[in-house]
């Protein structure tokens, strides 16, 4: 496996996910928001949307994993839900890094659901509609994007690749 090209540059992040908190911002009522950043991908973009939304905000945190070290999901989502914050009676966005099969958002939003919260949005930054094994989309997606293993900003493979600026394939 190697770093492949770059998908999505430092720019193209910026712009879609200030686009992205104008979508949101009209969409979800002004006051409050809860937003629950899923770890540990969604770090960065989590922080970043934080700061375009421009609004109040409360934080919080659920750490979903189901990849171990390899690039396909295990199928089985282990959830950590002890950060999340106060959910009832809250507004609440999730914020995800990718959805590939859906298990992963499907879960924590079942989870976020069973602590009554007054509404739930999600957004994902990527998104792989082809890749869905269960019945779920994000209300707001940043880029739409084929069958390929991405990492850098947030995403890793194996823990690897976090850091990169800028969105790239990885590929054998
Ligand atoms: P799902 O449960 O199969 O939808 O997988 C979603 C999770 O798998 C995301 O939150 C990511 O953490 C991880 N993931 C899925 N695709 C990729 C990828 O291309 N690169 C890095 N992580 C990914
Ligand atoms: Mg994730």
């Amino acid at each position: 496996m190697a770093l492949g090209k770059v998908i999505f540059s430092r720019e193209d992040i910026d712009r879609r996910t200030a686009e992205l908190a104008c979508e949101i911002n009209a969409s979800i009522p002004a006051g409050k928001i809860h937003v629950i950043i899923t770890l540990k991908g969604a770090l960065y973009f989590g922080v970043d949307l934080i700061r375009a939304l421009g609004r109040q905000v409360t934080i919080g945190f659920i750490t979903a994993s189901s990849y171990g070290d390899g690039t396909e999901s295990s199928g089985e989502v282990l959830l950590k839900a002890k950060d999340t914050g106060e959910i009832t009676a809250r507004r609440v966005l999730i914020v995800e890094d990718i959805i590939d099969t859906g298990r992963t958002l499907e879960s924590v939003v079942n989870t976020i659901r069973s602590r009554k919260p007054a509404s739930v949005h999600s957004v994902a930054f990527i998104d792989k509609p082809s890749r869905r094994e269960v019945a779920i989309d994000a209300d707001f997606v940043g880029f739409p994007v084929e069958d390929v293993f991405l990492v850098g900003y947030g995403l890793d493979y194996a823990e690897a690749y976090r850091e990169l600026p800028c969105i790239r394939s990885f590929e054998p």
